[in-house]
This record gives structure tokens, C-alpha cells and sequence, in this order.
């Protein structure tokens, strides 16, 4: 679908994503390309990084893969360096990383909830961390008058409760308290704007066919009104909203993209 944005939305951004080469985050490099941005993006599987970063470069988008896992601060650090080296400076950081199965809450061993943990939130923040120095106002490559901007990718889980995801609600939660609380104090202090989504069931990516098993989807679809799925389009154009000027005072908020499904509850 074509965007209805200007393709010189994100022109001279350079963009680091976490998990930006599969699902939802590759759908995010790709339209943050088209509207004129670099990408680079963090991910452990190095065949999946080469497979993104030459689909992203046959559209004409300058495009690189650095191997790391979120989990690790001297992956965080290096791949934020090896980022600015190439691309010489930082705009954008987009946290997408996330791991997921379902377990129910007894089954889940502490070490299986502490995994997601550690993948989600606090690597969402060690990501953030790194990046800091890059994305203030008056960091490298940047201008004294303007920082940068972060996206983290959260989900609706935690509004409620979930079935077999409370280590993914836990983390999640985490991630969108994270968000607020960046967003003020380096907001304020160093004029970065730290936003998040909140997407839904999106269809023909890894978290739908991991976590919603075709036989549990038909049964939600019949119990929730506003049931539908979205696509990988819906959250990036959501993604190049908040990164564009257009979301210049857009700053704290978590944007939920799931059709107001969170909202519904059965009909009778
Ligand atoms: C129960 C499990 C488990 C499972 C792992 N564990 N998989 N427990 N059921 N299916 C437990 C292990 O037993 C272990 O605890 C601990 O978790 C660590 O497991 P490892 O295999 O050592 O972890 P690791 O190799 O680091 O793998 C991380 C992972 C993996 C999260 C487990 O699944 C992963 O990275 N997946 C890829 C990412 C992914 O799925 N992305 C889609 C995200 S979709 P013990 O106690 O035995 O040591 C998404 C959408 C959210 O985020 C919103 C939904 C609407």
C-alpha cells in the first residue's frame, strides 16, 4: 500500500533498529528507508541481518547489519559506535527486539520469565543507554538545538491480562513505564522524544504464528467485535508518524495500533 507520507519524511535520518530484520521491525526499516532514512539494524541471526540488509539495499536504501544481542551491554555499546562510524552520526533508535512463547504462569520457570525480562525491558533500556550520547542535543553529528528521537515497540498485553504471556505482560509493561519516564527526563533535558506503540495481532509476522495458533484465533475473533488483524503497514506508518516532524510534540505517549481491540469485550 502506498505511503500517504512525503518520502522526504525521515530525509538525512540515520535509524538503528533492534530486531529490525524480521516482522514488524523489517516493515519499519523499510518504510523508514522509503521516507529517506539509513538503517542499521542489531539482530543475533546473522543470515537474517544479510537476507534484510540486501532487500533494503535492492530498493536503494543505504543500509548495514551489525550481529548482537540486546542482552549484552558490550553488544548495545558496539553496534551504537559501529553505527556512527558508518553512518556518522545517530537520529533514531527503534527497540523492536523481543522474545515470546506461550507457557502458562505455572509452568514458566523463573529463568523463563527473567528471559524475557532481559530481552525486552531491560534491553530495551541498555539500548536507550547506549545511545544517549548520540541522540542529545549537541551529540556527535547533531546540532546544539535538536535531539533525537526513540521508539519502543511495547503491546497491549498488560492493559489487561493475557493467557500464558505474564512474562511477556511483565516485560512489556516495563518497556512502556520505561517509555514515560525517558520521555520526561530526557525529554527535558536533552530534547529527545521517546514514544512508543502498542500494536495488536498483526497478521504474517513471527508473534502471530508463535503465539496465536490458528484454533485460538478463530475462538477470539467470534468473542471480540473489533476483532481484525492488522499489518505490518499499520505499525510503521505509526513509526513514521512519530519519527517525522509531524510528531514533534508527540513526546511519553504509547500509541496503540490494534483496530481498538484492547477495548472489546464479548457481545453478551
Ligand atoms: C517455557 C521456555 C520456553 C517455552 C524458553 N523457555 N522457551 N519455557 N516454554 N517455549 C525458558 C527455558 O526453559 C529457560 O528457562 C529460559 O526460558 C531461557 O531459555 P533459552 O532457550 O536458553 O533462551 P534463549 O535461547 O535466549 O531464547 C530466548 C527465547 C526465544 C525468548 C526463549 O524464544 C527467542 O528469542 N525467540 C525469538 C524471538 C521471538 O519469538 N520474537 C517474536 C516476538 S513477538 P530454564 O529455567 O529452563 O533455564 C512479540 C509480540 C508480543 O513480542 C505481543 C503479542 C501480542
Amino acid at each position: 500500500m502506498e505511503s500517504p507520507f512525503k518520502a522526504d519524511a525521515l530525509k538525512g535520518k540515520v535509524a538503528l533498529l533492534t530486531g529490525g530484520g524480521s516482522g514488524i521491525g523489517f516493515e519499519i526499516s523499510t518504510q523508514f528507508g522509503n521516507h529517506g532514512a539509513s538503517i542499521a539494524i542489531m539482530g543475533r541471526r546473522k543470515n537474517v541481518l544479510d537476507d534484510a540488509v540486501s532487500s533494503l539495499r535492492s530498493l536503494g536504501i543505504p543500509a548495514v547489519g551489525f550481529e548482537g544481542d540486546v542482552r549484552k551491554k558490550e553488544d548495545a555499546q558496539r553496534v551504537v559506535e559501529a553505527t556512527v562510524k558508518h553512518f556518522g552520526k545517530l537520529d533514531i533508535l527503534v527497540n523492536g527486539a523481543a522474545g515470546n512463547f506461550l507457557v502458562s504462569a505455572e509452568d514458566l520457570s523463573p529463568n523463563g520469565f527473567k528471559t524475557v525480562m532481559d530481552i525486552d525491558s531491560v534491553g530495551t533500556f541498555t539500548m536507550c543507554h547506549e545511545a544517549l550520547p548520540y541522540l542529545k542535543k549537541g551529540g556527535p553529528g547533531r546540532t546544539s538545538s535538536s535531539g533525537g528521537f526513540i521508539l519502543n515497540i511495547s503491546a497491549t498485553l498488560h492493559y489487561t491480562a493475557s493467557w500464558y504471556q505474564i512474562h511477556v505482560s511483565a516485560a512489556k509493561a516495563a518497556v512502556d513505564a520505561t517509555t514515560r519516564n525517558l520521555a520526561l527526563e530526557w525529554g527535558t533535558d536533552y530534547d529527545i522524544r521517546v514514544n512508543g506503540i502498542a500494536p495488536g495481532p498483526i497478521g504474517d509476522t513471527p508473534g502471530m504464528s508463535k503465539l496465536v495458533p490458528e484454533e485460538i484465533n478463530n475462538n477470539v475473533r467470534e468473542d471480540m467485535p473489533l476483532y481484525k488483524l492488522g499489518t505490518r503497514w499499520d505499525i510503521a506508518m505509526a513509526a513514521v508518524y512519530l519519527a517525522s516532524d509531524a510528531g514533534k510534540y508527540v513526546n511519553g505517549s504509547i500509541l496503540p495500533v490494534d483496530g481498538g481491540l484492547w477495548l472489546s469485550k464479548p457481545r453478551h
